[in-house]
């Protein structure tokens, strides 16, 4: 079960990007939030918040945006960028816009290529963002990748050794997995976040990656039926299978 932490109504829907403090205030004197059926009138009023608060309070009739902390699974279509700085369409777009005026804000853990498809984890939850990232944790991450050119064999072994240095860096790369799906197709896991590591891989080996789908992230695979631009909301519980063994 989710923690309920308690805050003051204002704050609580001004982070949420429903206004400012002054228009919140004028929103639960005008008696449209409600909590467990009853209207709120006073906005200074402390309330319990927890994931299941979108179950017990309406703001207009609908459901209030669930609270921090949040973690979202999104299947991000290819042409979208996850920088909140780079020009061209962003996958925050692809989100209810008042969840852009957020605070604290949503951002992806990590980021994928403009033409990359697949799993990607968006959260405003800094500590959850921070342990799926460190590179003391070796979360895999498993990506799918169409060739330009037929497999030679090598590659299985060349990115299992450890040993392959990538261009105008210093450090091996560590061991990474590849299978082979057919000879223009391979299925790649790698535990680090390399600038376009996966690219820069076959690079190395004298490929071409044309298209590239990320997987899955540690324990947490991409369904079938969240189509490309889909996300959902993953319960506590859930988000934490990314780091379980898979
Ligand atoms: N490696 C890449 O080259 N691109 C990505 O988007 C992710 C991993």
């Amino acid at each position: 079960m989710s923690k309920a932490l308690m805050a003051r109504l204002d704050r609580l829907l001004a982070n949420l990007g429903y206004g400012s403090r002054k228009e919140v205030q004028a929103l639960v004197t005008s008696g449209k939030v409600i909590i467990d059926g009853k209207p709120l009138k006073d906005a200074g009023v402390r309330i319990a918040v927890d994931a299941t608060l979108p179950e017990r309070m309406t703001i207009r009739g609908a459901p209030v945006d669930p609270p921090a902390p949040l973690v979202l699974m999104m299947h991000k279509p290819l042409g979208v960028v996850c920088s909140h700085k780079e020009d061209g369409e962003k996958i925050y777009d692809l989100l209810p816009r008042r969840w852009r005026l957020r605070d604290p804000a949503l951002s992806t853990v990590g980021r994928l290529d403009k033409e990359t498809s697949g799993l990607i984890l968006i959260t405003d939850d800094g500590d959850f963002l921070h342990r799926v990232i460190s590179p003391k944790r070796h979360v895999p991450k498993t990506y799918l990748a169409k060739l330009d050119r037929p497999l030679a064999g090598a590659e299985r072994d060349i990115f299992a050794a450890g040993t392959m240095m990538l261009d105008g860096e210093d450090k091996p790369l560590l061991p990474a997995r590849l299978e082979v799906v057919d000879e223009r197709t391979a299925r790649l896991t790698i535990t680090e976040g390399r600038y376009h590591q996966v690219r820069r891989m076959f690079a190395a080996v004298g490929n071409h990656v044309i298209d590239l789908h990320r997987e899955r992230i540690g324990g947490l695979f991409l369904p079938n039926n969240l189509e490309p631009g889909q996300y959902r909301i993953l319960p506590a519980a859930e988000a934490e299978e990314v780091f379980g063994d898979a």
